[in-house]
C-alpha cells in the first residue's frame, strides 16, 4: 500500500541540521560533512528510516548517509532518526539524509573519490517485468557505479523477500566482479547477527517470508 503524502515532511527537512538539499554540491568533500574522519556507510533506499536511525545512533564511530527519493518517506526517517538521537543525547554529527535519484548515485562523488566502506540495500523493489529490471538498485548499471566510490574490500549487504531478485542479483555480483563472502536464504534462522530489522523486513517476516541476505565484497579492479 502506497504511503500518503506528508505534507509537513518537506518543511521539516529543509529546516534539519542533517538533511542534504543539494547533495551534488558535496560532490568532492564527503567527509568534511562529518564531525569526524572515520568508515562510511551509505544506505539505498533508505524508506521510513527504522535501520539508519537504528545503526547510526549504534555506531556513533560509523558516518552514515541515507538516501531516498521520496520525500514522504525521508519526513518519517527524520522524525525517527531525531527521536532515537534524543533518546540516546547524542549529537547527530555522524549521519547525513538526502533525497537523490539512486539510478545517477555516482554523479555524487568525485573520480577520486572511493570512499565508502559498506553499501546497504535492504529491499529494494524487484521490478519483475523484464524491460524494468535495469531500475533494480541491485542491476549491473547500479553496481558498476557503486564500485566507483566503494572502497577495495568494501562491502554491500543486501537483503530481501524477493527470491526471483535475490536469484538474478547473485549472478549481477558476480558478473560485476563482486565475492559473495556470506549468503543465507533464511536469514533470522541463519545466526548471523547483529541484524538491525528495517520495515519491510518486519513486515515480509511476520507474513512469514523467509528474508534473504548476502554480502559481496568488492575485491578487484574497477570495470
Ligand atoms: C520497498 S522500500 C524499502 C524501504 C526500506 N529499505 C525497508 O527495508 O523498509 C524501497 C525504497 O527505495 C526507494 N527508492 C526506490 N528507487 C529509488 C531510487 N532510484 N532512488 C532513491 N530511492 C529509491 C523508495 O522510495 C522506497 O522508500
Amino acid at each position: 500500500m502506497r504511503m500518503r503524502n506528508k505534507p509537513w515532511a518537506k518543511p521539516e527537512l529543509e529546516v534539519c541540521s542533517y538533511f542534504l538539499q543539494h547533495p551534488e554540491d558535496v560532490r568532492g568533500h564527503w567527509m568534511e560533512k562529518f564531525a569526524e574522519n572515520q568508515p562510511f556507510h551509505i544506505e539505498l533506499g533508505c524508506g521510513k528510516g527504522g535501520f539508519i536511525a537504528q545503526a547510526a545512533v549504534m555506531h556513533p564511530k560509523i558516518n552514515y548517509l541515507a538516501i531516498d527519493l521520496e520525500y514522504k518517506m525521508l519526513g518519517v526517517a527524520r522524525r525517527k532518526i531525531s527521536k532515537m538521537y534524543e533518546e540516546k543525547n547524542v549529537p547527530t554529527d555522524n549521519i547525513l539524509l538526502t533525497a537523490y535519484n539512486i539510478e545517477k548515485i555516482s554523479e555524487l562523488f568525485s573520480e577520486k573519490e572511493v570512499v565508502a566502506d559498506r553499501i546497504y540495500i535492504n529491499f529494494c523493489n524487484p521490478w519483475p517485468r523484464k524491460k524494468h529490471k535495469k531500475h533494480r538498485l541491485t542491476h549491473p548499471r547500479q553496481l558498476n557505479q557503486y564500485k566507483k566510490f566503494l572502497k577495495n574490500d568494501g562491502e554491500i549487504h543486501f537483503k530481501t523477500d524477493d527470491d526471483e531478485l535475490f536469484e538474478e542479483s547473485i549472478d549481477y555480483f558476480k558478473e560485476c566482479g563482486f565475492t559473495i563472502s556470506f549468503i543465507t536464504y533464511d536469514l533470522h534462522n541463519s545466526g548471523y547477527e547483529p541484524n538491525i530489522m528495517t520495515e519491510h523486513e518486519k513486515m515480509f517476516s511476520d507474513e512469514g517470508i523467509k528474508i534473504k541476505f548476502l554480502i559481496a565484497k568488492k575485491t578487484g579492479v574497477i570495470i
